[in-house]
């Protein structure tokens, strides 16, 4: 349903991503691991449309995305960046509201009662500021926004960093329901086990392009390439 096809990209000057192609499966989960700097980052906000594409291609669902953040998301993209980007000055409420209206879209089923449910525990500090949440209420709530915006594909950037492990559990269960649910889903994450419990596929980026793809399950069993690539 995404396809990246020999994509180039980076910051000014500094190019990143050197030919960069890979394919995420509708109603899979692709993990994209890789040491630190390898690009990961880098890659997800060139999908979004957040740093220009230098060269190569972008497809989601058969069209070329567009290249500019809002655009993508309408098109049916959710992204949750590693800074999660929640309002501070806003109350939990008010940041779900915000994300409901902008993408409401007729029966694709997210309303503020489904994510509640998903997630009791905001529905809990409805009243709260988002600076008021700790981090874990915070990843709860940019996933519950994201969700608000009835994605066809969900992208995190490091769901799980810098929280408790409870949290990091909860999390888990909680995508492991998206993905039973069907949601097709692009995750970058640091933490090993958590991605592959969760992928059916992973891609492996060093230096800006791939390096190794395969399933969730060779890459468990496969000490060298953990070795190698991710430093395991
Ligand atoms: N705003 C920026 N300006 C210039 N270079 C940047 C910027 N952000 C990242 N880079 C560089 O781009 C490269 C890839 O960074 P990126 O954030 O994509 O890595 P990553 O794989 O997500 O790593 P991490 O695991 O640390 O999050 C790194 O060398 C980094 O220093
Ligand atoms: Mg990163």
């Amino acid at each position: 349903m995404l396809e990246l096809n020999a994509v180039e990209s980076g910051y000014g000057e500094t190019q990143v991503l050197h030919g960069l192609s890979l394919t995420a499966q509708q109603g899979r989960v692709l993990a994209i691991l890789g040491r630190n700097g390898a690009g990961k980052s880098t890659t997800l906000k060139t999908i979004m449309g957040l740093l220009p594409l230098t060269s190569g291609g972008i497809v989601f669902d058969g069209q070329p995305v567009s290249g500019r953040p809002f655009e993508t998301a309408r098109s049916g993209i959710a992204y949750v960046p590693e800074t999660r980007d929640i309002f501070p000055s806003l109350t939990v409420r008010e940041n779900l509201e915000i994300a409901a209206r902008r993408f409401s879209r007729a029966g694709s089923g997210w309303t503020m009662e489904r994510v509640l449910e998903l997630f009791p525990r905001l529905g809990e500090r409805m009243g709260n500021g988002g600076a008021q949440l700790s981090g874990g209420e915070q990843q709860m709530l940019a996933i519950a926004r994201a969700l608000l915006m009835n994605p066809r594909l969900l992208i995190l950037d490091e769901p799980t960093e810098g929280l408790a492990p409870i949290i990091v559990k909860l999390i888990h269960d909680k995508l492991q329901e998206l993905k039973t649910d069907g949601l097709s889903m692009l995750i970058v994450e640091q933490n090993f086990g958590f991605a592959t419990s969760l992928a059916d596929d992973i891609i492996v980026i060093g230096k800006g392009e791939a390096v190794w793809s395969g399933s969730a399950e060779d890459i468990r069993a496969d000490d060298d390439v953990q070795h190698k690539w991710l430093g395991v």
